[in-house]
């Protein structure tokens, strides 16, 4: 019996001593679960931009509503694809943002004016394909958003079908007044460039820049903070500085100046890869597509459907007859 009776204090003990291990426990569980429950704070963004870091996920405050006429398209051409190469676009896509396609060009074409009006604008930029006429049309491109009001800029070539609904998506799934350059990287490593613009080019900066012909995009707050080297002709002397293109003026601006990563979307398409890759099973969750053109007649998207590859060489057709069977010139599913 005494035995017994000093078994059960001992039991006693131990039995108080988990207990206030775990009373002890409580409080720190409590924390962990409250943070699963709320949205992340900005604060916890905020100390290191890294790549995908500006991304806002589709939780919480962070989701924006953002409607078509928040973005600014800006297709890029020049006067002698006017019919070769624009009719088809806005037989396609573009008849889809008609209001917020804006098409910078290179000369007068009462046709192009009649079809686009005040959606037209001329550069007075030079027709030729040199790092100087292309920088102007760029410079034109950032005045001309700023100008709008719009939450979005995205600059695109005259060879690409913007899949509407998979940009407005993805643009959704961030935030127009953070800083957000979106767009497909052109070389798997960044570029290295003198440093002209803060230094004398005796040092070199590394930096990521999107790809001109696949099609980038630029949030609002972050095209306001380029202005110093992106508005009224600025844009052309930052170029002339550290003597790149167009498409790597904007990214020496964007990662070398304002230290904003770009953010790696492999989503964009230019003629530059080999598009016959492209899984035909994901072709219309792309945002933007091209076709490979006259030097390169065969590299385009595999996909099936409304019409043969000479009906269609660039396969722009066939995927707007898939994601808009009810266009009128395409052939209703019924019916052939
Ligand atoms: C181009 O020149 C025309 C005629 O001088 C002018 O009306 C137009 O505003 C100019 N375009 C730009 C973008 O400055």
């Amino acid at each position: 019996m005494h035995v017994s009776s000093m078994g059960v204090s001992k039991l006693c003990f131990l039995f108080s001593l988990a207990l206030c291990a775990l009373l002890l426990l409580i409080p720190t569980l409590q924390p962990s679960q409250h943070q699963g429950d709320l949205p992340q704070p900005r604060a916890h963004n905020k100390p290191a931009r890294h790549p995908g870091q500006t991304k806002r996920t589709v939780d919480g405050d962070w989701v924006n509503p953002l409607e078509l006429k928040d973005i600014f398209i800006a297709v890029k051409t020049t006067r002698k694809y006017h019919k070769s190469r624009l009719d088809l676009l806005f037989q396609t896509w573009v008849s889809k943002a008609k209001e917020q396609t804006f098409i910078f060009t290179d000369g007068e074409d009462q046709e192009l004016r009649r079809r686009a009006g005040a959606n037209v604008i001329n550069t007075n930029c030079s027709a030729a394909h040199t790092r100087q006429a292309l920088c102007c049309k760029m410079s034109v491109e950032y005045d001309k958003f700023i100008e709008s009001q719009r939450k979005w800029f995205c600059h695109m070539d005259d060879d690409n079908y913007v899949i509407v609904p998979s940009l407005l998506k993805l643009l959704s799934s961030y935030h127009h007044t953070q800083d957000v350059y979106l767009g497909r990287p052109s070389l798997d490593h960044p570029i290295e460039a003198a440093e002209r613009v803060k230094s004398d080019g005796s040092v070199s900066v590394k930096f990521w820049f999107a790809t001109g012909g696949a099609g980038f995009c630029i949030s609002r707050g972050l095209a306001l903070k380029m202005s110093p080297w992106a508005s009224l002709g600025n844009f052309i002397s930052t170029a002339e500085k550290i003597r790149l293109p167009d498409d790597c003026t904007m990214g020496y601006i964007i990662e070398a100046l304002l230290e904003v990563t770009l953010t790696h979307t492999h989503l964009f398409h230019s003629h530059l890869e080999n598009l016959q890759r492209l899984p035909t099973d994901t072709v219309l969750e792309q945002v933007t597509l091209s076709y490979g053109g006259f030097e390169n007649r065969r590299n385009v998207i595999s996909i099936g459907g409304a019409f043969s590859l000479v009906e269609d060489p660039s396969r722009f057709k066939t995927v707007h007859c898939l994601l808009y069977p009810e266009t009128d010139w395409c052939p209703s599913k019924g019916h052939h």
